[in-house]
Order: structure tokens, then C-alpha cells, then sequence
């Protein structure tokens, strides 16, 4: 009754609004109403409208529709790689056994040059202390390399870092106080006993998450006649994951045919960017990436393209706020872009309390890409059911779950990322 009296009267409420000029979006509620889903129609990812074409062949999608659509998330949605005259090198700087020779910790330096000045990423690795090359997982961490483990020998970054009262982060600064508070969120020792290595980065380290007009992280290094509209810290944090991908693809302990990256939340919509454009990682995992991530954006429940435009203007580059309140007229939606990572393994995990990103929405998704699945002859979701809470789906190249509680990348994440990996790569 209720939901119905809201649904007429929002026109009405909008009306008013625009009348007097106040900011619609302080006045609409955020929707977690199915039954307020608008109808829509989800673009297809094999038609081409410059050609007028649908595609039908693994050829055509490699030569013509994939770099198209590429091209399109890139101008619309996600901006361009900050790669433009940036010189790229690495420093190994340390190589110890840990944890009683059971493993093996790794530091390098990501060294980013051009004629305006430098500055270095720190990429922290773990690995199984073994001969043969390992698979690994790489992804983005949000306060800093060490605050994933309690080791002590881990290197503090310098860079700006977000306050945070339960981690004793004070006057934006990273300090041995915050040493280990997020090893609830990266499980290395496991990793390292079901044989996985686990590589990550402080995204600040690339580029601080604030709206500053990119002057600072990688940003900083760029010409000056770049055009900022076409910028975006999505596209940084994805660059810097592509180029640590290629400092562990010349790593002898690495197998370099075998590297995932994997994301949770913004961090997740940075992996799934990074999957999309470099088909060198192996498989992509989508943790809790909701809006901009793996969900659905016309769908328009939880969080909306206008709401993550108004809040974090800087992830996005200018011309996505076009779509604010006009999904519908979005040449793609995020389905199109977890069919860019196909054929590849792709694993999309949501969280049943985590509304906000709207699970349901990340499902369908996963499900819709699936057309690109099969024309590799692959099944991918396409017949799917959304699967009940902690009822993972793990038979085909696209996985899924919807682990019970809230937003977060737990144990349970973990595990079921390396029972698929081990699938797809066919490791017992
Ligand atoms: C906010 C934002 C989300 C994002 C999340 C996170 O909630 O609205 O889009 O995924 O932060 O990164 O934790």
C-alpha cells in the first residue's frame, strides 16, 4: 500500500522540486523496493550500431566489437589509462622466507617517470616458499600494504591515507599503529597453504581517493594540455594494476598465465575495469563492486549513477555524469563490461545485507554477459537462477555467490575465489 502511494506521489514530488530548484537527489529515497525497479532493456553487447550489426563470431568480437566497446566505456564511463608518456620500471628491493620458510615475502617499487617528475608504488607479494611457479591473486588494499598482515617488516607508505578512528589513523598519515588491522581482510596464510601467492598495492599509493582535480598520485605526472574531463582514479587504480601485472609476469616464482585480480567495493570496480581492458590477467573477481562495479545500472536500486557522481566525482570521468538520472540512455551497462572479460574466468560475489550494491542487480549481470560466453562456446550463467545466500556458484567459467552479512571481503569470500580458481585452472 505504502510502496504503491510512494510510487505515485514521486512524480509529483519531482515536479515540485525542480519548480523551486532543490537537488532531487536530497530529496529521493534511495530504492530497495523490487517493485520500484523501473522496466528496461538491457543493450545488447554483440550489436554494433555504427555497423548496424549484431555480432556472431569469436573473430568479429576480437577484431571489431570488443576494442569498440573498449573505446566507448573508456570516453563514457571510466576515462583513460593515465599511461601517456609514463616510463614504467621496477625495483625489487627485498625477497625473504616468512612465516618458518613456509612462505616468501616480496617488495618492489613500480617506478613511474615522465619530464614532470617521479613516483614509486610499492607492491607488496606473498608467496608459497616452492619451486614451481605459483598462481596468485593480485588486488588493491585501502589504508595501506601494511595494514593486511602483522609483519613487521612491511614498509609504511608516505602518501595521504583516509582518517580512521578504529584503525589510529590521524591527520591523514599511516603509522606503525595501523600495522595488521586489516588482516581480516587478506587472509595470506591460507592463500599461501592452498598455494596461491596474493600481491597488492595502497590505491592512495596511485592515486589519493578525493576529488582534486588530478593534480596529485600518477595524475601529477601527466603533460599539462591533458584534457581532464577524460580522466578518472578508476582508470589510475586499473593502470597501476595492469602494470604490476606486468612486473609479475616477469617474475620466476609467478605463473604468469595464472595471475587474477581481484577487488572488493570501489576496489572491485577497479579490478573489473582492469579485467575488461588487459586481457592478460587470467580471471577477475568482483567483490561487493555494486554501482559502476558488477550491478546493473538501470536497474536504478541502491546506489544510482547520480548518487555515486555527486559523492565521488572523481572515479568516473565527466562524461558519465550525463547518465545521472537517464540510465536508459547509457550505450551499455555492466554487463557489457563483465562480457569483456569473456572468454576468460570471471567471478562475480555480493553480500545478501549489502544492499546498497544491489546483489540481485550483480547477478543478472553476470548472467546477461553470459551471451559473450557462449559464443566461445562457453555457458557461462545464461540458464541461471539467482542461487540462495551461501549457495555458491561454481560449475562454469562465470561464478557466483551471495554470502550471508554485509559489506566486506571475508574468509568465506576467499574461499570460495580459490575453490573456482582452482577449477579454472585446474588445480586440485
Ligand atoms: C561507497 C560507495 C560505493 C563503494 C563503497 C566502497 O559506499 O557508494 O560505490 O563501492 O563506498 O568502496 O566501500
Amino acid at each position: 500500500m505504502q510502496v504503491r502511494y510512494t510510487y505515485r506521489i514521486l512524480p509529483i514530488v519531482f515536479l515540485l522540486c525542480s519548480a523551486v530548484n532543490i537537488p532531487l537527489l536530497a530529496q529521493t529515497e534511495v530504492n530497495y523496493d523490487e517493485a520500484n525497479v523501473p522496466d528496461f532493456q538491457l543493450p545488447d553487447p554483440k550489436y554494433n550500431p555504427e555497423r548496424k550489426i549484431t555480432i556472431d563470431e569469436v573473430e568479429e568480437w576480437e577484431d571489431i566489437q570488443r576494442p569498440y566497446l573498449l573505446d566507448l566505456f573508456s570516453q563514457q564511463m571510466y576515462g583513460e589509462f593515465p599511461d601517456e608518456d609514463l616510463d614504467v620500471n621496477f625495483i625489487l628491493e627485498s625477497n625473504q622466507t616468512v612465516f618458518d620458510d613456509m612462505g616468501v615475502r616480496k617488495e618492489v617499487t613500480i617506478n613511474v617517470k615522465s619530464e614532470k617528475g617521479e613516483k614509486d608504488i610499492s607492491l607488496l607479494i606473498y608467496l608459497p616458499n616452492q619451486k614451481e611457479p605459483v598462481p596468485i591473486f593480485l588486488g588493491l588494499n585501502f589504508y595501506g600494504n601494511h595494514t593486511i598482515h602483522s609483519d613487521p617488516e612491511i614498509q609504511i607508505h608516505r602518501s595521504w591515507v583516509r582518517n580512521n578512528e578504529d584503525f589510529q589513523i590521524t591527520n591523514n598519515r599511516a603509522s606503525e599503529k595501523n600495522r595488521g588491522v586489516r588482516t581480516n581482510r587478506w587472509p595470506v596464510e591460507y592463500l599461501i597453504e592452498q598455494g596461491y601467492g596474493l600481491a597488492t598495492m595502497y590505491y592512495g599509493e596511485i592515486d589519493p581517493d578525493y576529488d582534486d582535480q588530478f593534480e596529485n598520485g600518477v595524475h601529477a605526472l601527466l603533460r599539462e594540455d591533458i584534457d581532464k574531463a577524460g580522466l578518472s582514479s578508476i582508470s589510475a587504480w586499473a593502470w597501476a594494476l595492469s602494470q604490476a601485472l606486468t612486473y609479475l609476469q616477469q617474475d620466476n616464482d609467478v605463473a604468469a598465465d595464472k595471475i587474477s585480480v581481484v577487488g572488493h567495493s570501489r576496489l572491485g570496480k577497479a579490478a573489473l575495469w582492469a579485467g575488461a581492458k588487459d586481457s592478460r590477467f587470467a580471471l577477475v573477481i568482483s567483490n561487493d563492486s555494486g554501482c559502476g562495479g558488477a550491478a546493473l545500472s538501470r536497474r536504478r536500486y541502491g546506489e544510482t549513477v547520480a548518487r555515486i557522481n555527486h559523492a565521488f566525482p572523481h572515479w568516473f570521468c565527466q562524461p558519465f555524469s550525463a547518465y545521472n538520472n537517464a540510465e536508459d540512455e547509457l550505450p551499455f551497462d555492466q554487463h557489457t563490461l563483465l562480457a569483456l572479460i569473456a572468454p576468460r574466468p570471471l567471478y562475480v560475489a555480493s553480500a545478501e545485507e549489502d544492499q546498497w550494491a544491489d546483489p540481485k542487480g550483480e547477478f543478472l549481470s553476470a548472467r546477461h554477459a553470459s551471451s559473450v560466453y557462449q559464443l566461445y562456446g562457453k555457458k557461462g550463467l545464461y540458464d541461471a537462477k539467482m542461487p540462495a545466500v551461501d549457495q555458491p556458484l561454481l560449475e562454469s567459467e562465470v561464478g557466483y555467490h551471495m554470502r550471508s552479512g554485509g559489506h566486506d571481503i571475508t574468509r568465506y569470500d576467499w574461499e570460495q575465489f580459490v575453490k573456482f580458481a582452482n577449477k579454472q585452472f585446474k588445480k586440485s
